[in-house]
């Protein structure tokens, strides 16, 4: 629409290289941002109403923003509107609700991207934390980055209804440039660990398959690690989360477990030690160990933990057949999406065409490919 008054902003998206499945546990996870994500165009209006527009979808929210829906109304834009009502209701705590010279102003908001949606690149904490960090410039609500962060989880826990853990707004939000994040989602600190991106790359090859029921499976991983870390936590005094529990004392209850309970807690206690082993081998500059850490989550998400598919394991074994590469494994939730692959700078056009030709030789097309260099956090772009 005309008028001088509207702003650009750009949230990015990002892949886990450790630490899968563990955030709703309260365990370690190391992701980085990669420079695809969401753009955001707002204009102020006068009239007190909203108007939420995308370049992907025909649907446009357009209602007075004092008649916010309760809940989510199955549209995509539940995300932006998830994070305008936890922004107008004051959450999270701490952070004022919208004034009433922002409600009655109202405003237009324009979504586009090149991020694929849903494909375990964070597409949902790219939009949400973008918006929060949007509304936020544009109208001076003073937030500070936690309380974006905040926002954004809000939107996704409590409108969309997604069970998820803090790691994809953390990793947005407080993303910066040659670096990854180290989040501890027990006490939620975080520090930045370097990353040489001049001699590593980082890509992403997308199946372009994502399993219908993935939210509803999400849902039950999060349930089924609730249900292990019930039937342990009488044995270890003190223990708050799943990652408290050690490998003994699942291995001396493992055989009272439901069996599927029992590989869910497995993959989750074996998994914390993997992410610190990698970190101390990233620390030490030993890429090659913290690629095969990477190789060894993805064997446990398959094999364990469940929530692979056939594409995705085609498309790791082939990578990792690659001279070159270290690692690689799902990224995001799973039951479908992307793979991330972490490589030595320099064998990308490799990775193109082997990983290419496997899945073309199986399913009659080639994936997209693509290679990252990490990025920044949510900012105004002109
Ligand atoms: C999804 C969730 C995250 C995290 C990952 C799995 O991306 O949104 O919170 O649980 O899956 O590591």
């Amino acid at each position: 629409g005309p008028g001088a008054a509207r702003r650009a902003f750009f949230a990015p998206g990002r892949v886990n290289l450790l630490g899968g499945h563990l955030d709703y546990n309260g365990g370690p996870v190391l992701p980085t941002a990669i420079d695809r994500g969401t753009f955001i165009a707002v204009a102020p209006r006068s009239d007190g109403r909203v108007r939420l527009a995308s370049t992907f979808s025909e649907a446009v929210y357009d209602r007075p923003l004092r008649e916010l829906p309760s809940e989510r109304t199955g549209a995509w834009y539940d995300y932006p509107l998830g994070v305008v009502a936890a922004l107008r209701r004051g959450e999270p705590e701490r952070s004022k609700p919208l004034d009433s010279r922002f409600m009655d102003l109202g405003f237009d908001v324009l979504f586009g991207g090149n991020l694929p949606v849903g494909a375990g690149l964070s597409s949902s904490a790219s939009i949400c934390v973008g918006t929060a960090y949007a509304l936020d410039a544009s109208f001076e609500l003073g937030l500070d980055a936690l309380q974006r962060v905040g926002a954004a989880l809000h939107a996704e826990r409590e409108f969309v209804g997604v069970h998820c853990g803090i790691m994809d707004p953390y990793a947005v939000g407080f993303a910066r440039p040659r670096q990854v994040l180290w989040l501890d989602c027990k006490d939620e600190s975080f520090e930045h660990l370097p990353l040489d991106f001049a001699s590593v790359s980082i890509g992403v090859i997308d199946t372009g398959v994502q399993r219908a029921l993935a939210r509803g499976e999400f849902n039950r991983r999060v349930a089924e690690c609730a249900a292990a870390f019930e039937a342990l936590r009488p044995h270890v005094p003190g223990a708050t989360v799943l990652r408290d529990i050690p490998l003994e004392v699942l291995e001396a209850h493992e055989s009272e477990l439901d069996p599927t309970i029992a590989r869910r807690a497995r993959h989750v206690i074996e998994e914390v030690a993997r992410t610190f082993a990698a970190r101390a081998a990233l620390e030490k500059g030993d890429i090659e160990t913290f690629g095969r850490s990477m190789a060894e989550t993805h064997a446990s998400l398959r094999d364990l933990y469940e929530c692979s598919s056939e594409e995705l394991d085609v498309i790791v074994d082939a990578a990792l057949a690659v001279d070159g590469v270290h690692g690689a494994r799902l990224t995001g939730a799973g039951f479908g999406g992307c793979v991330v692959a972490f490589a030595s700078a320099g064998v990308e056009r490799d990775v193109e065409r082997v990983v290419g030709d496997a899945y073309e030789n199986r399913y009659g097309r080639r994936p997209p490919v693509a290679f990252f260099q990490g990025d920044e956090g949510p900012r105004e772009i002109t």
